[in-house]
């Protein structure tokens, strides 16, 4: 399958990618909806805005998903009331499932991020995580989301590849797959026999639906040129990224179900100390496009007594 080539092309491979992967996407990422997501998500909004966040009264999600940053913010009580969009109707009909099992009200709203049909200036946060390397046009989706906030409202995004990160990334998953056979052998984990995320059908296009890699300098004039202020670009996971980079591809060489449920505490548990110690050793210490991911945070001028800023 070639990559797609227009930008109709990337909207269309990422609705139905998304769609297809909607059904086991919170299992297949560990994504969690207790004290731990919690943690996670007011961390790196914490770390995108570099400052702890107060309360937003009402919240744009671009890209949500199936709600891991929304609904676990609202369960924090960061945000209030919020509008969770997204180009997968798939994704967001597991994302109001889980918003009824954990007692949460939100709306959805399918559609493109560059094209919401939603009111100029209505929220105090537009924010994202992991969405903006889908979208084709990311300067047009920057005025977007500059249109929709509030004069003085935040925009927020984390979980953004670092192009440098990326390539950096590119070590350990080699390492692990010399390693795999020896690996499946200690593991008595047989290798996958053509199923797990190789199979057939829309779970072949992950590869395509990743359309950029980040430079924070990149990210910083994407937001500049919107007409942001005070845009700020951060880094986050080294550490817990190959680790957790080398753990996925080893657990991707074998059948799925028969990885050991202690491995994959083991995997779980470690992916987590290390996220504690790259952001207490190396994140603020060593240059963001290092890490794994960025984080990009700006706010919208306030009007001026002379008029619209
Ligand atoms: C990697 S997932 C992240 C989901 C969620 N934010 C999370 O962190 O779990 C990327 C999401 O962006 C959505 N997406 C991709 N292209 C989009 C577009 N052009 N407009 C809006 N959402 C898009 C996908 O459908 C998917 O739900």
């Amino acid at each position: 399958m070639s990559p797609p080539a227009t930008a109709a092309e990337i909207r269309d491979v990422n609705t139905r990618y998304h769609d297809a992967a909607a059904g086991d996407y919170d299992s297949k990422w560990g994504i969690d909806f207790g004290p731990v997501g919690r943690r996670q998500v007011t961390t790196k909004l914490a770390k995108a805005l570099g400052f702890a966040p107060g309360r937003f009264d009402r919240a744009l999600e671009i890209g949500a998903g199936t709600g891991y940053f929304t609904l676990n913010l609202m369960e924090a009580g960061v945000v209030r009331r919020a509008v969770c969009s997204d180009i997968s109707a798939g994704m967001l009909q597991v994302l109001s499932a889980n918003a009824r099992r954990l007692g949460l009200e939100v709306e959805t709203v399918v559609g493109d991020a560059e094209r919401l049909g939603l009111p100029d200036e209505s929220f105090d946060l537009v924010f994202g995580h992991a969405v903006l390397h889908h979208l084709p046009d990311l300067p047009a989706a920057f005025r977007a989301f500059h249109r929709l906030l509030r004069p003085g409202g935040r925009l927020a995004f984390a979980g953004e590849p670092s192009r440098h990160g990326d390539r950096l990334a590119a070590l350990p998953k080699r390492g692990a797959l010399a390693l795999a056979p020896l690996w499946r052998a200690a593991m008595s984990a047989p290798a996958a026999n053509g199923g797990g995320e190789g199979e057939g059908g829309d779970h072949d296009m992950e590869w395509l639906v990743d359309v950029h890699s980040f430079s924070p300098g990149e990210l910083r004039s994407i937001a500049g040129d919107a007409g942001f202020e005070a845009v700020r670009v951060g880094g986050e996971e080294l550490l817990a990224s190959w680790f957790g980079w080398a753990n996925r591809t080893l657990e991707g060489t074998a059948d799925p179900e028969l990885v050991p449920w202690l491995w994959r505490q083991y995997a779980y548990r470690g992916y987590l100390v290390l996220q504690q110690v790259d952001r207490r050793l190396l994140e603020g210490r060593l240059p963001p496009a290092w890490f794994y991911n960025l984080l990009v945070s700006a706010r919208k001028p306030q009007r001026s007594a002379a008029g619209p800023a």
